[in-house]
């Protein structure tokens, strides 16, 4: 390689090859600081989600990349006429959708903190505050979800890559040299994985990634609660068995995705371990609610299960992304992961713990420091004070709901969830799935107006609320998690929600 001569840089030379000059950025992050508060100050004067068309906020922004550098201020004005408006907002008192997300001050100064860090989590040596600050936290969450101690975890994105990294365990424990040899070297029977018709498809793309096959990923019915049948996952094993495919696992949820059921987990965790299955709890949204000390049957069967998932950025306050997978004996979890390649090796000794060597990942975000500020910001009274209050206001809505004959729940109230049907001018309907035949018509139509519903809130920029289907009929769905959203906005979602339902009769049954 020729090497060319060195070059001697002027001062503003030398200045464009470094960093932005240090009292240069102390006005930009003063004027950031100043957005920023800004920003959740007025976040209620914004529309939830904006009215573009797509390829509206591309068509705004140059195509081709800049040549030239630009100043801080041009780039943040943009941000100001191009980002914020084509936005949902998420963090916005009057998005209900999902799990009801939520965006906190502390959470807000946990990003930044982390962000001039920039430390790369793969090994201790590479970042120890980091590594031990994620096992602190992670056992926090631990003692707070009341899990016993020999679970031991690792911060992930998000749950689905939990639930994979689980079976993958699993898989291995029931075939134990699938790791060297892959499936099929190892002669690895046809495996099944049993999860609820209410879990989330978070297991059909684990048993895709894993190469178990979507199909092996078996949904066992729920009843009238949603909740798992468990006499129906025995007989789904013993047909399974029977017919010659070899049951790996299954999957209780704690807090589904549509109405935030809760599977039964002690006797899904029985038949567990009479079949000899991996038992792996899905509790993304609903495990957090166990910091409650009246939510703690929440927690029946869980010290039985193999691995469970904890989703913080869902139900406990930490801004995405931030998920726990918990292993009973961590060890299983390392033993199936480790790989240590040679120019890796020395940053791997003297090692409290190498969190690399718990997952597919090598580099990994300092995700714990944003954690452990929200909880000391918090506590854990201040974040049970918050869930309380999104239980307290759940339960308000759905007051409002049985008060209404136009309207009735379609699930129970669980959590901060709300699943609700409009059913028009009718008599109330002994059951929710067989919706009232008012004015409004038949159950098509009432699902046609449902849907119709939800599309024009969403669209009107007042509200974002979440549609779903249970037992194959259209519902509306609201989840409370936000820590902006007050009874007041509450009422005003309510009332919205009543005055749209009209409209909506009206144009789809003319
Ligand atoms: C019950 C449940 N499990 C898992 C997931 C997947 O979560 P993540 O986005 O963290 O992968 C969701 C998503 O909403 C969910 O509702």
């Amino acid at each position: 390689m020729k090497v060319e001569p060195m070059q001697v840089h002027s001062d503003r030379e030398q200045r464009d090859l470094g960093d932005t000059p240090p009292e240069e950025f102390r006005r930009q992050l003063h004027a950031l600081a100043d957005w920023i508060a800004d920003f959740r100050q007025n976040i209620d004067s914004l529309r939830v989600a904006p009215d573009h068309k797509p390829g509206a906020i591309l068509a705004n922004i140059p195509a081709q990349p800049p040549e030239q550098g630009e100043p801080f201020d041009k780039i943040l004005s943009d941000v100001d006429r191009l980002i914020v408006p084509g936005m949902v907002h998420w963090s916005h008192p009057m998005f209900l959708a999902y799990f009801g997300w939520t965006t906190t001050a502390p959470g807000i100064l946990g990003e930044i903190i982390t962000a001039p860090l920039n430390v790369n989590a793969m090994t201790w040596r590479t970042s120890p505050a980091a590594t031990e600050l994620e096992t602190l936290v992670i056992d926090w969450i631990r003692q707070w979800v009341h899990l016993p101690p020999e679970f031991g975890g690792v911060v992930y994105d998000t749950a689905s890559v939990g639930v994979m990294h689980a079976l993958a365990v699993a898989r291995e424990e029931a075939a134990p040299s699938v790791r060297k040899r892959g499936l099929i070297g190892a002669g690895a029977p046809v495996f099944r994985i049993y999860a609820s018709e209410q879990a989330h498809s978070s297991a059909e793309k684990a048993a895709i990634a894993l190469g178990l096959g979507e199909e092996n990923v078996q949904r066992v019915p729920t009843d009238a609660a949603f909740c798992m049948e468990s006499s129906a996952l025995r007989q789904i094993i013993t047909r399974d068995l029977r017919d010659g495919f070899k049951p790996l696992a299954a999957i209780a949820t704690v807090g589904t995705t549509s109405t935030a059921s809760v599977d039964p987990v002690r006797e899904i965790a029985r038949i567990c371990r009479e079949f000899k299955l991996w038992l792996h709890i899905d509790g993304a949204y609903g495990a957090g609610f166990a910091i409650l000390p009246e939510c703690q049957s929440l927690t029946a069967g869980w010290s039985d299960a193999d691995s469970i998932v904890v989703n913080p950025h869902k139900s406990l306050f930490v801004p995405l992304d931030f998920s726990v997978l918990y292993v009973r004996d961590l060890e299983r979890l390392r033993r199936v992961f480790t790989l240590v390649p040679e120019y890796l090796r020395g940053d791997t000794v003297e090692a409290q713990k190498n969190y690399m060597d718990y997952g597919i990942q090598l580099g990994r975000r300092f995700r714990a420091l944003k954690a452990w500020v929200i909880f000391r910001s918090f506590g854990r009274n201040g974040m049970a004070a918050r869930l309380r209050e999104h239980i307290r206001l759940a339960n308000l809505f759905a007051d409002w709901i049985r008060n209404d004959d136009r309207f009735e729940l379609a699930a129970p109230v669980s959590m901060g969830v709300v699943c609700f049907r409009f059913i028009g001018d009718a008599a109330p309907s002994p059951r929710a799935d067989t919706a009232a035949r008012g004015r409004a018509g038949s159950s098509d139509s009432l699902d046609r107006i449902n849907s119709d519903i939800v599309e024009r809130i969403n669209a009107s920029g007042h509200a974002y609320l979440t549609q779903t289907k249970l037992r194959g009929r259209t519902v509306i769905r609201i989840g409370l998690g936000n820590v902006l959203t007050t009874e007041e906005h509450l009422r005003k979602v309510w009332e919205l929600i009543q005055e749209v339902a009209s409209q909506s009769e009206r144009v789809n049954t003319d």
